[in-house]
């Protein structure tokens, strides 16, 4: 898809559709009066109609458009001027999109929203926009024959002489976060026989070769090496052989901190010999999410060449019962030789997420953040839109509930009080895998925390957000890409705080 900057006069860009946005207060802005007036007062007979809100993310299309070189126009709801933010304003393009996408080949043109005089510059403005029309153009229809969802032929950014240069590079930065969102969103969606621990491997080493970034893979002979009898054990009973891939970015100085991303890349979750109901096991070709994530933020580091050295771990294993499998009762001794009982195999995350952060704390890690889809209690707790927020090191949380914030993804500290480790005490061992009835997903979070040593971590669970039941306006269902945005806006404040 080609994004281009125009800054010819609005009415001469040629399109399909010429995308206005409109907020809900009454009367216009300057901008938009201006734009009625070409119009020859089109919207202002549209709002004395009630054919136009200004609702957030309501989209009205137009047919019939006077003096303008666009075909048609559609307009799209901000909300309240004085409400919106980056989440809002990425919204209402993302409805645009994918009202606009149902076609091939379509050239879309878009204004900038109506904010001149407000705290939104234009590259801020250029970046949500083009990310929301690069994701919302996508759809998770990969084998339809007859697909409902195409990218845009070409997008133009109208934008004045005085903008170009900031439009060029939000948009730029844009492209590049909603391309590192289809990636991740792509790889969710593939079916678990096309993604396994070794075709995901090959993937991320692909995509690192073209990036110039570093990679290596570990397969089972080098695990074992390492003592990653947890993250074996859960491999076991699959006849596809585990990986973990590391990718090493540099984009600083050899002494400068490293940053860790750790994803939890369960590609099958049947739930092993604790199996999974078959309603519940419908989506777990997603439990591959936050190593999808890690790698969808990783490639976006890369290509934004951020000034920062960030280290991304992929834990991939498929979770299937069979004669090999691993079993209730069994005890493993993790990579850092804490030993775990297995009172349910279906708490396997965990125990992936074990050795991975292990060796990445032995690998040098300087602040960590994994993401996992780890457990149905934190969906339960906090719904399927908001992402848990757990971590040892309360200005490392912060660090990462403000990016969340900044862009516009939902997220929600939990606690991480020292009683709750009780709950997943064991009788045999030094730790079991799972805390009972209550707090489901903190005592999860509770039990990575023994494989961080003292680095500053947080814990994001991704259940919810990661795999959407349904389509909704502004979203595609399936997997969202939820938290690459954030993860790499971290990157960016890790590295100025460093
Ligand atoms: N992958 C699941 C968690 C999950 C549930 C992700 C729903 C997305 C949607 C995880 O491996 C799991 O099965 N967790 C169990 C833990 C339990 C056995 C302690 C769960 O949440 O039920
Ligand atoms: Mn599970
Ligand atoms: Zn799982």
């Amino acid at each position: 898809m080609e994004i281009v900057i125009e800054t010819r006069p609005w009415r001469d860009v040629e399109c399909d559709w010429l995308v206005v946005a409109v907020p809900q207060e009454e009367g216009f802005p300057p901008e938009l009066s201006a734009v009625d007036e070409t119009l020859d007062g089109l919207l202002s007979r549209l709002r004395e109609q009630e054919d136009l809100t200004g609702k957030l993310a309501e989209v009205q299309p137009v047919y019939e458009v006077p003096n303008v070189a666009a075909r048609r126009l559609l307009l799209v709801g901000l909300g309240q001027l004085k409400e919106l933010e980056t989440g809002k304003l990425s919204k209402a393009y993302a409805a645009a999109a994918r009202s606009m996408s149902s076609k091939k080949d379509r050239t879309v043109a878009v204004l900038p929203a109506p904010l001149d005089g407000t705290h939104w510059p234009i590259d801020r403005q250029a970046q949500v926009i083009t990310t929301a029309l690069v994701v919302g153009c996508v759809g998770q229809g990969l084998f339809r024959s007859e697909p409902e969802r195409f990218e845009f032929r070409e997008v133009r950014l109208v934008v004045s002489e005085s903008h170009e240069e900031a439009a060029r590079e939000g948009a730029e930065r844009g492209r590049i976060l909603g391309e590192a969102i289809n990636l991740t969103r792509e790889l969710v969606n593939r079916p678990p026989s096309e993604i396994f621990p070794a075709s995901l491997a090959a993937r991320a080493e692909q995509l690192a070769g073209e990036l110039g970034v570093d990679c290596t893979i570990l397969d089972e002979p080098r695990l074992r090496n390492e003592r990653m009898n947890a993250l074996l054990a859960v491999a076991a009973g699959s006849d596809r052989p585990p990986r973990l891939v590391v990718l090493d970015y540099r984009g600083a100085a050899d002494d400068a901190p490293t940053l860790a991303l750790v994803g939890k890349g369960v590609t099958f979750d049947s739930g092993g010999l604790s199996l999974k109901s078959s309603e519940n096991m419908s989506t777990m070709k997603s439990d591959m999410a936050g190593a999808a994530t890690v790698l969808g933020a990783l490639t976006a580091i890369a290509r934004l060449k951020l000034p920062v050295n960030v280290t991304a771990y992929m834990g991939l294993v498929e979770n299937l019962p069979s004669g090999s499998s691993y079993k209730v009762g069994d005890v493993l001794t993790a990579r850092n030789g804490v030993t775990i009982e297995v009172q349910n195999t279906d708490a396997e995350g965990r125990l992936v997420l074990a050795d991975v952060l292990s060796y990445a704390v032995d690998r040098g890690a300087d602040r960590i953040i994994d993401l996992a889809t780890l457990t149905g209690a934190c969906v339960v707790a906090l719904g399927e839109q908001v992402v848990g927020v757990f971590g040892n090191n309360q200005p490392w949380c912060d660090l990462i509930l403000a990016a969340a914030k900044d862009c516009g993804e939902d997220a929600w500290q939990l606690p991480l009080f020292d009683h709750y480790a009780e709950q997943i005490k064991s009788e045999v061992a030094d730790v079991k895998n799972i805390g009972g009835r209550w707090g489901g997903a903190i005592t999860a979070a509770k039990f990575l925390e023994k494989f961080v040593s003292d680095r500053p971590w947080v814990h994001l669970d991704i259940a919810g957000p990661a795999f959407a039941s349904n389509s909704k306006s502004h979203r595609e269902g399936g997997a969202t890409g939820c938290m690459v945005r954030t993860v790499v806006e971290v990157a960016r404040r890790f590295a100025s705080e460093t």
